[in-house]
């Protein structure tokens, strides 16, 4: 079932975050896709290329408003990130009918936060996530799966390969590898877009002036906002 086309709201809201938290809170509730938080994240280098990947949102925390998502900061994307700290992300809700698109400055978001992110994710992925230089060349499946197994031994937890599925959290302490973690896009631009009948569709950009003021936090302008010819 598709939901009947839609317009942004008239007049349109002041600030654009409150609306791109909810849509992808109803995108989740709706499980309208199978990784309804799923978004293109585009990256540049010191060589000035661009390069996309489909990654996975955390969350839009619409107050101060930024992006959060995880990864591995030696990773293709977090090195250019570290080279050229600005990125963008596009979600596409097909069946919604809607695509939000944010850019702007990204740090990393602070230790206890990757943390505890970090600590809820099943033992497998924590496993997976301390064994894969993620990017880095590997010279086979199997070497991979090796260094996997190397790593349950090292930290004396059940095979990963071996042990059934629904098998109770072993309860090990799995630490937070330094080279994984989130980041945080702080969005300098916004621009929600709804699909419109007769490719008529209803777009609006939002910008805000950013001010880095330490520790990762920037000092926000307020929003300005132009409805877009589609
Ligand atoms: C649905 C989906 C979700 C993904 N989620 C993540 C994620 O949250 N974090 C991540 O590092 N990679 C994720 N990936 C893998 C990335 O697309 C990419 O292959 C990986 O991060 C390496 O990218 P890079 O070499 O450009 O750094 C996901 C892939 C798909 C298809």
């Amino acid at each position: 079932m598709h939901p009947p086309p839609q317009t942004l709201p008239d007049p349109l809201p002041s600030d654009p975050m409150p609306l791109a938290s909810t849509w992808l809170r109803q995108a989740w509730d709706e499980q309208v896709q199978r990784n309804p938080n799923s978004m293109v994240l585009a990256t540049v280098g010191a060589d000035g290329r661009p390069s996309a990947r489909v990654m996975l949102c955390k969350d839009i925390v619409a107050e101060p408003g930024y992006v959060v998502f995880y990864t591995n900061y030696e990773s293709r994307k977090g090195r250019e990130l570290r080279e050229r700290p600005w990125a963008a992300v596009t979600f596409h809700w097909d069946s919604l009918r809607r695509q939000l698109r944010i850019d702007g400055p990204v740090v990393t978001s602070p230790a206890s936060e990757s943390d505890d992110y970090f600590a809820s994710r099943p033992w497998r992925s924590r496993l997976a996530a301390i064994t894969s230089q993620q990017s880095a060349p590997v010279g086979s499946r199997h070497a991979l799966l090796e260094r996997l197994r190397d790593m349950a031994a090292h930290f004396g937890t059940p095979d990963p390969l071996a042990a059934p599925e629904d098998d109770e959290e072993p309860g090990l302490h799995l630490p937070r590898p330094p080279g994984w973690g989130g980041f945080r896009l702080w969005a300098a631009a916004v621009e929600l877009w709804v699909e419109g009948e007769h490719r008529l569709h209803d777009r609006a950009r939002w910008a805000r002036e950013l001010t880095p003021s330490g520790s990762g936090h920037f000092h926000a302008q307020p929003w300005h906002c132009q409805r877009l010819q589609p």
